[in-house]
Formats: structure tokens, sequence, C-alpha cells
């Protein structure tokens, strides 16, 4: 197996019987919670209507949010794409397995509650061996959204998705912490220019190095075209405000009922609680870091948090996005 840059290889043990338990489940249209080197993605299969229900069902997510397709690889993709573009196809063999979803035309077999109507599909590839394990032994494609309630901070551990989702899940498969931390790069590659739905995992200066200039989508619009994409999206429960750097902080503020999620440095002033996405700057580690820190804020006792952005470049992108959504208000 293959793995680029974006995606160290891991040393996960694969717990056989316990895959097996998850392909019984899935055959009787039941889901399970699956790790991805993303996020946890709460499993279904994908060409069974009565388990696509099950998974908007326990997500809470509405019908018009479209799923991904978990496939192994490009082979896997044909199953449920009509066609694969060759720029698609240049970044499938680039990123697969790894965080990159392509929105492909669909054929026929996909059910329409996968694409919610659309007539395109979702597909990704993921590296993570528990979730490869999982499609090949299950045989065909896994519809998976990420494991939390929508609307919610994405778990990038077993233990996050036993809190998101509890008993709801029969079984969760254990792949330990999510090494690249945040969604998959969503890229729609049927118009002229590829198009980045969402900034993810994937980052975008690789790709337009595969493809050349992509066009990105408004990052908030009332009819946004990765249709789940909301303005208000991956949020804490608690009020969430973005600062540029730790000097916009005022300096004699009394932040004690706070919490600090810093990017590479630590404040002067006191907070309730601080947590360092990547000391030495590393934005694959901040990305790896960055839910389960704003979990555990969301989940101390701290009253507010305030969140320092990183710099946009390379996976920042995707985490400045998934802070602009967090901190949006609900219209
Ligand atoms: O990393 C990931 O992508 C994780 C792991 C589990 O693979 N999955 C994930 O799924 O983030 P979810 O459902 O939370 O986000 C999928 C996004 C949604 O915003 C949805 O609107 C968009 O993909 N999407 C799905 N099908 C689409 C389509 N045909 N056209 C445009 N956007 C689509
Ligand atoms: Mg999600």
């Amino acid at each position: 197996m293959e793995h680029s840059s974006n995606n160290p290889p891991r040393d996960v043990q694969v717990d056989n019987a316990a895959i097996e338990k998850a392909v019984a489940l899935l055959r009787e249209g039941n889901v399970v919670a699956m790790p991805t080197e993303t996020v946890y993605g709460l499993a279904g299969d994908g060409f069974n209507p009565r388990a696509l229900a099950r998974i908007f069902e326990v997500k809470q997510r509405p019908l018009f949010d479209p799923l991904i397709l978990h496939v192994t690889g490009i082979e896997g993709a044909f199953a449920v794409a009509e066609s694969i573009s060759a720029p698609a196809r240049k970044l499938a063999e680039k990123f697969w397995p790894g965080p990159l979803t392509l929105i492909l035309p669909k054929n026929d077999r996909v059910p329409e509650l996968a694409t919610s109507g659309l007539p395109s599909v979702a597909v990704r590839a993921p590296s993570h061996p528990v979730a490869r394990a999982l499609i090949e032994a299950f045989g065909g494609p896994i519809a998976a959204p990420s494991a939390n309630r929508f609307g919610r901070i994405s778990p990038t551990t077993a233990e996050a998705v036993r809190k998101e989702l509890g008993d709801a899940v029969p079984l969760i498969l254990e792949g330990g912490a999510c090494c690249v931390g945040v969604e998959s790069t969503i890229v729609d590659c049927s118009a002229q220019r590829p198009l980045i739905l969402r900034a993810g995992g994937a980052p975008v200066e690789e790709i337009e190095a595969i493809v050349g200039p992509v066009d990105h989508a408004t990052p908030v619009s009332s009819k946004p075209l990765a249709p789940g994409h909301l303005e208000h999206h991956y949020a804490p429960g608690k009020t969430l405000r973005l600062v540029d750097s730790l000097e916009q902080l005022n300096p004699a503020g009394d932040y004690a009922d706070a919490g600090l999620l810093a990017f590479d440095r630590l404040p002067e002033v006191r907070f309730g609680k601080v947590l360092l996405l990547s000391s030495t700057g590393d934005l694959r580690e901040a990305a790896a870091h960055y839910f389960a820190m704003m979990r555990e804020l969301d989940e101390s006792s701290v009253r507010q948090i305030i969140a320092v952005r990183p710099p946009k470049t390379g996976l920042g992108l995707a985490i400045n996005e998934r802070l602009g959504r967090a901190q949006s208000k609900r219209s």
C-alpha cells in the first residue's frame, strides 16, 4: 500500500474478529463506527437505502446533505461513478488512499439517498488500515459521514464517538487517534477547473501541483455547493471567539473563565485553560490535534473559548475554515 506524504504509515492492529462483526452488521443494514485517517465515520452499506436512512437518523442529519462513499481505490470508484475525468484520475492516483474526496457523476446503482438526489456522488479511498480492512471484507462501497451529531465537532478518537453517538451505534471499531485529524478535501472535477468544495487533509497547494489552478466554492453561501457544508458547523457548545494572534488579547484582561486554543506559543496573560495546537508551528500536527483539543475545551469548566487562527497555508486552510464555521452563529 502506498502512502502520500500526508499519510504517514501507521502501526494500527486490525482486529479481524471485530471486522467480521462489523461486516455482519453492515450486511443486515445496520451502522458501525469506523476509524479513518481523517476523522471517525458512521458507516453503512452504500447500496442499501435502509442503511443510509439509518445513518441520517443516528446523526440527526438533514436529508439534503449527501454522503461520501468509501472505496479501496480507483476500481472501487468505478463501481459508483459513471466516469472519471482525467484530472480526477490524476488526483486519485496521487492522493488515494488518503484524505481526498472526489465528486464524480453517479451511476444508477447509487441510491438517491446517498447523493440527496444530486446527479453526482462523493467518493474517497481512506488510508486507515481498519477502514481499508472493513471495505475490503464488506466487498462494496461504504457510506460514511463523520461520526458526530449534525453540526457538531467531528470525533477523532473512538472515545469521542462514544460521547457523540453512544448507544445509537452497536459497534465502534477502535483505530487510535486519527493522524490527519481534519476531514478530507472535497474536489469537484466536473467543471472546467477543479473546484474545491471543502478544504481538508489534502493541501490545496499539493492539489494545484497536480492539476493546475483550482477554484474555491464561496466559503459561505445560503445554498452551499457541498450541501452539508453550512455556515454554522463543527461547532462547540460554548461561545467561540477567534483572534488573528495573541497580540489581539488585552494584556490587562481577565481571561480566568476562558479557554485558549493557541497555535504555536503560549499567552502572557492567564487563562482558565490553555491548549497548544503545535509548539513548533507544524500545521499537520495542529490539524491532527484540532478537533480533540476543541472538544477538550468544550468539555472543560471554562465558560468561553478563544482560538488563535493559524496561517492559511497547507493544512492551516482547513483549520481556518473549520474555525470560521464553528464561530459563526446560527441564523
Ligand atoms: O474525511 C472525511 O471526508 C470524513 C471521513 C469519515 O471519510 N467524512 C466526512 O463526511 O467528512 P461528512 O458527511 O461529514 O461530509 C461530507 C461532505 C458534506 O459536506 C456533503 O455535503 C459533501 O461532502 N458531499 C457529499 N456528496 C456530495 C456531492 N455529490 N456534491 C457535493 N458535495 C457533496
Ligand atoms: Mg461532518
